[in-house]
């Protein structure tokens, strides 16, 4: 028992040496692994309300949903979407991961968010913290816990870093401000972090992984939301992190109850193949964070509408849209909406109504029908290197009883691939070679 544990000492040690600044394992990862994705409106959520009806959990979805746009592109103003007024509380996303930090292991529960980078949450002492029903994370608990200089390659990863100066050292420090205006500042720093759940039955830890220790948070954040897993494309998300350790793969098949687990997989796990996969090219942005496809256009029964919108192209980038798992809905520009609304509107019998629940702004298209009786076109999804085809279930959703909406709405902002069009997909994203694969799979299965 004794030898065993020597082996495990000297092998930690040597990789530190070898990696030197760099993040190393300290587990083996045999094949890859996975950990669960908790939808927030599972009861293993913290968030989950059981007096809540599934059409508020849905009405509420559709809210996070319109204003997660905002904090997109937060400058841009005149945007179609107005701000609504209900409690925002939490625009990050809809599926949570658990993780533990530090040395003894802290857990913690936090929002899985592939539409932003650094991963945060709320440390001691507080400066401002917002009222967590769970404990708060104390770094001078922790013996894996370090603070990060100023000079440090770490800390030029980090957007809108600054610095502090006082007599002993120089640290690095973080803001992240949201539209709402919540904000959470404090310490870059590095920690230990493990992934995995007794559910994967598998425990990854990893050394050195780059963090926001926020000790000054404001704004409107859920009592019971303990932060961020920025599982984006740039360079502090959890993914750019653990790099090459996860041959920089990764994927998710989003299930479509929120009681069905959905898993997140990381490394050979994360392969996509087999019959039904498609690959396409993640297409150049000017945001290093977000996933960016080219959508060329959509076919209904045998029509096709090509994605030209009467609004110039921005930019050179060849990106016009973000695949995004923190959304529920998909948007569009609005004249190639239109164009597309009345394609579909044309296949469907069931009674047209106007959105009965007055979204700010309301759903474009809802029929009074039920999801056996309404009978909805597949709607082929032209991308640049691969077409996809949705079924109903991933273009149409029970908004109440009797109650059918359209999945695709209108935008002046930005255009989303959102979570409706993605259920029951497998849907891998390979950094390296740059290509996001699809199958489709009945995510339970997994
Ligand atoms: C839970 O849902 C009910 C019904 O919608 C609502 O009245 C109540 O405010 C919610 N509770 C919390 C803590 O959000
Ligand atoms: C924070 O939450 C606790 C328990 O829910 C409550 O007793 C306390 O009054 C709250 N504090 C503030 C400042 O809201
Ligand atoms: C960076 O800081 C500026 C000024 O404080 C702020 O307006 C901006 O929203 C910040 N950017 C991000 C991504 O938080
Ligand atoms: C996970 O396993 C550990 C150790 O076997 C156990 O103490 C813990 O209660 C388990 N957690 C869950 C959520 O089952």
């Amino acid at each position: 028992m004794s030898g065993y544990h020597h082996v495990l000492i000297v092998l930690s040690v040597t990789l530190s040496t070898i990696f030197n600044d760099n993040i190393y394992l300290i587990e083996a990862l045999n094949n890859g692994f996975s950990v669960e994705l908790i939808h927030r409106d599972s009861p293993k959520s913290p968030f989950y309300n059981s007096s809540e009806t599934q059409i508020e959990r849905m009405n509420n979805a559709i809210h996070r949903s319109i204003n997660r746009v905002k904090h997109f592109y937060p400058k841009e103003e005149g945007a179609y979407y107005e701000v609504i007024q209900a409690p925002i509380s939490n625009i990050n996303g809809e599926f949570l991961m658990k993780y533990s930090i530090g040395t003894p292991s802290f857990d913690v529960m936090a929002v899985a968010d592939t539409g932003s980078d650094l991963i945060w949450l709320q440390c001691q002492p507080c400066e401002k913290c917002y009222n967590h029903t769970d404990p708060i994370f104390d770094p001078s608990k922790s013996k894996s816990y370090k603070n990060t200089p100023c000079s440090s390659q770490a800390c030029r990863l980090i957007k809108n870093n600054s610095c502090t100066k006082d007599n002993i050292e120089s640290k690095c420090q973080y803001k992240v401000s949201y539209r709402d205006k919540s904000v959470s500042s404090g310490d870059v720093a590095f920690e230990t972090l493990s992934l995995g759940t007794n559910v994967t039955n598998f425990h990854a830890r990893f050394d050195r992984i780059i963090f926001g220790c926020g000790h000054n948070n404001r704004g409107i954040f859920l009592p019971k939301s303990t932060g961020i897993v920025g599982l984006g494309n740039g360079a502090t998300s959890l993914i750019s992190q653990l790099g090459a350790l996860i041959d920089n793969k990764f994927s998710y098949c989003l299930a479509p109850e929120p009681n069905i687990p959905s898993l997140l997989n990381f490394g050979e796990k994360a392969v996509v193949s087999g019959s039904g996969t498609v690959s396409i090219p993640l297409a150049s942005s000017r945001s290093p964070t977000y996933y960016y496809l080219t959508l060329k256009g959509m076919t209904v029964a045998g029509k096709r509408v090509d994605f030209e919108t009467k609004v110039a192209p921005i930019d050179k980038f060849t990106g016009n849209i973000i695949i995004d798992s923190g959304s529920t809905l998909s948007l569009l520009p609005i004249d190639f909406y239109n164009r597309l609304e009345s394609l579909v509107a044309s296949q469907i019998k069931s009674e047209r109504v106007t959105d009965p629940k007055l979204l700010r702004p309301p759903l474009k298209l809802c029929y009074k029908s039920s999801a056996s009786t309404l009978k909805a076109p597949p709607i082929t999804v032209h991308f640049a290197g691969a077409d996809i085809v949705l079924n109903q279930p991933n273009t149409f959703f029970k908004f109440g009883d009797g109650l059918m909406c359209f999945n695709f709405n209108p935008s002046n902002d930005i255009s989303i691939y959102g979570n409706i069009a993605q259920l029951d997909f497998l849907i891998g994203i390979d950094r390296q070679t740059k290509i996001v694969f699809f199958k489709p799979t009945k995510c339970k299965k997994l």
